[in-house]
């Protein structure tokens, strides 16, 4: 493995293949798993901002006395989050590849101070998944993108490790949002976060979702961006994610400039071990490249 050896967020990581966040990530069963079969490092399932939000406002009410209704649902949701945090250092301490909890949000409004608790529960680093659906036809994509810089500014009041931010690629002009990113201060990028999209069932007629893993022809609009970012220059780590099938598919991306590739849809047809091919697609190919 020491010829896969990476960096990524200014950590040391053995493979360049990081288990991207999701279920497959959301107990220390899979999560060794993955450890034991060759990930470089692990992105934990995402804690979303609802949850965080419901967190803090119901630590000042759990003292008082609290409608029944309100006291469930605050409990099930606070509890996700202590649980969520247990996670963080069970992970801790039964890895030793990186481990990198998420958090999936929205706005920069009043949880962020939270994410110091995910980074004092002994995380590497801390990915966020900011997504801001423009459904206001009177709001600039300038406003829209203050959000994300307002996020970062917030953040990086908190947070001392390193920052990488999950976005979607649907900007004015997603190269000049990465250089921004980087001005304040984020030390990667996730390119990109696949979301989950709607479709209709034509004899039902009835909205339905679309399939939740990635096709190989996703792959072609990533490449692209993480070619057109990786050629800026500018001292960022990438990660590519979606439609990463192969060890393959992980090569291109970083032939393409990513430092590292994030697994998701393969692992959940193939199953966790699938990791150790890969990881064998790619050292053989290096071997090939550079005898
Ligand atoms: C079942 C499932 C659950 C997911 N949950 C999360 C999540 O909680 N947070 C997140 O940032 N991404 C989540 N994702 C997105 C993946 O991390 C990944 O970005 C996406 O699936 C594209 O990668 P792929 O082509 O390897 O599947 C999820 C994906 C799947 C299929």
């Amino acid at each position: 493995m020491e010829k896969l050896k990476t960096k990524y967020l200014g950590l040391t990581l053995r493979s360049p293949l990081v288990v991207s966040s999701s279920r497959l990530t959301s107990t220390i069963d899979r999560l060794k798993e993955a450890e034991d079969n060759g990930a470089g490092a692990v992105v934990l399932k995402s804690l979303f901002e609802e949850q965080i939000s419901y967190y803090i406002k119901s630590v000042p009410s759990s003292y008082g006395f609290p409608e029944a209704d309100d006291y469930i649902a605050n409990y099930t949701r606070s509890h996700s989050v202590d649980e969520y945090l247990d996670l963080i250092h069970n992970a801790k301490k039964n890895l030793r590849i990186p481990v990198i909890p998420s958090i999936n949000c929205y706005t920069s409004e009043g949880w962020t101070g939270f994410a110091k608790n995910i980074s004092e529960a002994g995380a590497d680093a801390i990915e966020i998944n900011v997504f801001v659906m423009p459904v206001d036809r009177k709001k600039s994509s300038t406003e829209t993108e203050k959000i994300y810089f307002d996020l970062i500014g917030k953040l990086k009041n908190v947070i001392k490790i390193p920052i990488a931010l999950k976005i979607g690629f649907k900007f004015s002009n997603v190269l000049y949002m990465i250089d921004q990113f980087y001005m304040r201060g984020i030390e990667g990028i996730v390119m990109f976060n696949r979301f989950y999209e709607p479709d209709i069932d034509i004899n039902k007629m009835e909205i339905i979702p679309a399939s939740v893993f990635s096709k190989d022809n996703e792959r072609r609009y990533v490449l692209r961006w993480i070619a057109m970012a990786s050629a800026q220059n500018i001292k960022i780590d990438i990660s590519a994610s979606t439609g990463v099938h192969s060890g393959d598919d992980a090569i291109r991306y970083l032939l393409a400039g990513a430092n590292t590739a994030q697994v998701c849809s393969v692992l959940y047809n193939k199953g966790i071990q699938y990791l150790k091919t890969m990881n064998k697609q790619i050292g053989e190919w290096m071997d090939q490249k550079r005898p």
